[in-house]
């Protein structure tokens, strides 16, 4: 099939390159020129493992070619994937300029031929139907257009894999051909497909990431209560997880979440429940709650600090979780917005290992980025695990040891091991998590863990 990918964000390249790889013929552009032009290079914007090559040998195999805003091969497709960025406001409100932005740049001059329409992008409900009425206005009788909603559920750091191996294909249509054609085009994969009318498809997605919200959100309170009732939130987590019912998954408590879905997903089906007079107040409740754990954290810190008047804090990871480097809506950002409120005098000293001196401007001023976690480390009266990189894991408690003045570790997302570094001189807290056994008796492991 002839394709076209509107969007060379982290979804649009992925699902471009993606398709091209089972062997469809994939034209993908973007308004965003140097962007394409790195991407034709080799020079992926973003971190996203397997991906660079994916698009090389799309490209190679002469399958998969870029270009810079409305072009022939988009006219010539037999389905458009719009996948620009849909942006939020901070109370909800999804724009929609990019999409209507691409959708007037399609097929200026009208051919009589019969197109698809397949959204990607994360939309309010109603978004397909507006999309199809307002390219119907422009195009002639003969011609015609379908709109699917085809929500994405692919997660950052493991785009690719997703990609191929779906936890499920969603086709909200119209038509049958439209549904038929859109089954074409995923028969390659071995997915479970479900089709559905197009609001359903669009409601799904926003339902979909509110409802990890909400989970992980649960797990935050959790872990507060086991620190305020002296129970363990890790095994807390684990017994939950067990019953299938529930499962083991987006119960990690710590930081809270953030990256360029969840929150903002979580947002737009609050706004658009409130509009619709359904409010959906455990999704309202879960962003309140994700809102005060930097708070929550400052509070711990300042616990740990108390009576030091000088104060050099490390931040061990920014990125909103490890194997990226995207900071949109990072819990890092929140945390260091609440430190330096509280304390105006803190000296904040940042590591993380994707973020470079060339996204400093993205940090709030005064914060210093340091290229290592030794250089972030060095003098600091405590360090905050933010992101649970592997290598933050790793740094072992003669280095905290030596290199920091007092080593304090607040463990941000319970991915240290806090027993083994506490017998070993440290203080380390982790969040919903009992204090240390005292050194010399083991932490009782239980016959089956
Ligand atoms: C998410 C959805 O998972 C994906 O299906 C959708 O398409 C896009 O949004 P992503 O934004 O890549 O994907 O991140 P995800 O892996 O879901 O993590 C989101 C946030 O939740 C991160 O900040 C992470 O640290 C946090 N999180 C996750 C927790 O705090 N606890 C957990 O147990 C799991």
């Amino acid at each position: 099939m002839k394709i076209a990918v509107v969007g060379a964000g982290i979804v649009g390249l992925t699902t471009a390159a993606g398709f091209a790889d089972l062997g469809h013929q994939v034209y993908c552009s973007d308004t965003d020129g140097d962007k394409i032009e790195r991407i034709e290079n080799g020079v992926l914007p973003y971190l996203e493992p397997g991906l660079a090559e994916l698009v090389k040998r799309g490209q190679e195999g002469g399958r998969l070619a870029f270009g810079v805003g409305a072009s022939t091969a988009i006219g010539e497709a037999e389905i458009v994937i719009l996948a620009v960025g849909t942006p939020a406001t901070d109370d909800g409100e999804i724009l929609l300029a990019q999409l209507w932005e691409a959708a007037d740049m399609l097929w200026p001059r009208a051919d009589g031929m019969r197109r698809l329409i397949a959204v990607k992008s994360t939309v309010p409900v109603g978004t397909a139907e507006r999309l199809e009425a307002r390219i119907r206005a422009r195009l002639p009788a003969e011609g015609g257009v379908d709109v699917v909603s085809v929500p994405e559920f692919l997660r950052e750091g493991f785009a690719v894999r997703d990609f191929f191996e779906p936890s499920r294909v969603v086709i909200g249509s119209a038509t049958h051909e439209a549904a038929e054609l859109m089954d074409r085009l995923y028969r390659r994969l071995s997915a479970t497909v479900v089709h559905t009318d197009r609001r359903s498809a669009e409601l799904a997605k926003l339902a979909s990431n509110a409802a990890l919200a909400i989970k992980i959100s649960y797990a935050n309170e959790m872990a507060a209560l086991s620190e305020q009732t002296g129970a363990d939130y890790p095994d807390i987590a684990r017994i939950l997880g067990l019953d299938p019912r529930i499962g083991p998954h987006f119960l990690g408590a710590g930081l809270g979440f953030g990256g360029s879905c969840l929150p903002k997903d979580t947002r737009a089906l609050v706004r658009l429940a409130s509009e619709a007079g359904a409010p959906q107040t455990v999704a309202s409740a879960a962003i309140r709650a994700n809102a005060v754990l930097p708070q929550r954290m400052a509070r711990k810190l300042e616990a740990a600090l108390s009576g030091l008047s000088r104060r050099r804090v490390a931040l061990l990871g920014l990125a909103f979780k490890p194997g990226t480097a995207d900071l949109r809506e990072a819990p890092s950002l929140r945390l260091i917005a609440e430190l330096k409120k509280r304390y105006p005098g803190i000296s904040l000293a940042a590591y993380d290992p994707a973020v470079d001196i060339a996204m400093k401007r993205q940090l709030p001023a005064g914060v210093g980025l340091y290229g290592s976690a030794e250089e972030a480390l060095r003098g600091a009266d405590a360090a905050i695990v933010v992101t649970e990189w592997p290598e933050i894991r790793k740094i072992s408690a003669e280095d905290y040891k030596s290199w920091m003045s007092r080593p304090i570790i607040l463990d941000g997302r319970n991915c240290l091991d806090a027993h083994a570094l506490n017998a070993q001189g440290m203080v380390c807290i982790g969040v919903g998590r009992l204090p240390a056994a005292p050194q010399g008796i083991p932490a009782y492991q239980g016959r089956h863990a």
